[in-house]
Formats: structure tokens, sequence, C-alpha cells
């Protein structure tokens, strides 16, 4: 089974969430076993389409072929112009939450709706003009709000610094409804950056570069990301 981490934030340290997006495809099984073993907490899996996005990536066969794999928790992030029809793929592939983006999503209500009604955690993400208030009407459905510190498609790129404004208004507007919802970020997260989102009001890291081409290895990058916390 996979292995549950706290979902109430009051104890969470924050979650370290690797993505796989720069990893070695040809041995994605060893790499999410890997990731594990270097202590990530959970593993996300970027997909993509090259519609909402310029770039192609990942199907739910290929996260089905990982999960046994690993054991923590995957989250399958659709980057995908259509997400409805990805919900049940990538729950059945063995993902524990499933963000959609608010953008690509015409009945964002529904669409979380069926996310929890699948028994996965749900999840928002918004790009980085999205403002927050397109997810105010919608929180109670929400557990993750991924709030973009890129422009969504590609690894390795520079951490937006002004997302940090809006990752405190969307701490500010949870802690005022009174919402568990935890707050993710994800992109040019590393220990440079990450103390500050943190600061602002994230939960959940996502790293990918920061972590799969640290020169020290995987368990290093982890550990040098816990500590800059
Ligand atoms: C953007 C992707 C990336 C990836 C992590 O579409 O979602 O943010 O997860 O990339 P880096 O290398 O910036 O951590």
């Amino acid at each position: 089974m996979p292995k549950t981490t706290p979902t109430s934030r009051s104890e969470l340290d924050p979650v370290i969430v690797a993505s796989v997006l720069g990893a070695d495809y040809a041995r994605l099984g060893h790499e999410v076993a890997e990731l594990e073993a270097a202590g990530v907490d959970r593993i996300q899996w970027d997909i993509m389409d090259g519609r909402f996005v310029p770039n192609l990536s990942f199907g739910a066969d290929v996260v089905a072929a990982c999960r046994p794999h690993a054991t923590v928790p995957y989250e399958a992030h659709l980057m995908v112009e259509d997400p409805d029809q990805w919900l049940q793929p990538f729950a059945a592939a063995g993902c524990d939450t499933v963000l959609v983006h608010a953008e690509a999503s015409r009945h964002l209500h529904r669409t979380l709706s069926r996310i929890r009604d699948l028994g996965v955690r749900s999840g928002v993400a918004l790009n980085p003009a999205t403002p927050l208030a397109c997810v105010r009407h919608v929180l109670d459905q929400v557990d993750v709000l991924l709030v973009m510190t890129v422009n969504p498609g590609f690894g390795g790129q520079a951490y937006l610094a002004t997302m940090e404004g809006k990752v405190a208004e969307a701490r500010d507007l949870i802690a005022r409804s009174g919402l568990g919802t935890m707050i993710e970020v994800d992109g040019g997260i590393s220990a440079a950056t990450a103390p500050r989102a943190v600061r602002a009001g994230a939960d959940l890291l996502v790293a990918g570069s920061a972590i799969l081409a640290h020169p020290e290895g995987r368990t290093a990058a982890v550990a040098e990301l816990r500590r800059s916390l």
C-alpha cells in the first residue's frame, strides 16, 4: 500500500515532492525507487499533451508500470487540454492526487467533485498569470492548490519570485475559510528558493532538476532541501 502522508497541515513539515519530468525515461521504475530511497515524500508525474503546454510526456500506462516500484504517494499534474477524460485513468494507475489546471477546466467544480468521487485527493493548478480568484468559490473541493512558480511545460526554468504574493494570498484565503487545503509550489524549487516559498505559505515543494541534476546525487539533494527549510 502506498505510504500515506499526513493530510492536515498541522502535522506537516514541508512535503518534498520529486518531479520525474527530468528523470531517465529508459529506467523510470528504478528512478522512482531511487527517489524514494533518497527520501522524497511524494512523486509528481508531469502529464503533458503537447497542446496545453508545448511538450509531451507520460501516459497513464507509464505511471501504472512504475507504481509497483515505489510506495510513496503519486501525484498526476495534468497539463492537458481536456483533463476530464484523464481523471479515472490516472487514479486507476495509482495516483493518490490528481491535479487539473483551472485554465483547462470548463466546469471546475464538477471536475473536482469527480476526482474526489474516484477516492483520490483533488488538486487545482494555477499558471502564473491566473489569479487566485479563479478557485475562490470551489476551494472546499480542493485538497491541493498548486501555485505554479514557472510557466508550465519544462523543467530547469527560473523560479518566479513574484508568485510568492499569490502563495501568501492563498494562505490567507484558506486560513479565513477554515479549510484544510494544502498549498503546493512547482517550478525552480531548490535549496535557494524553497525557504522563500515556505515563508510565503507553501506546504508542498515540487522539485525536479534540483534533485535529479544535483551534482552530489539525489540523497544529498533531498537532504540539502530539507536543511534549507
Ligand atoms: C513545469 C514542470 C516543472 C517540473 C519541475 O511544467 O511542472 O516545474 O515539475 O521542474 P524544475 O526542474 O523547475 O524543478
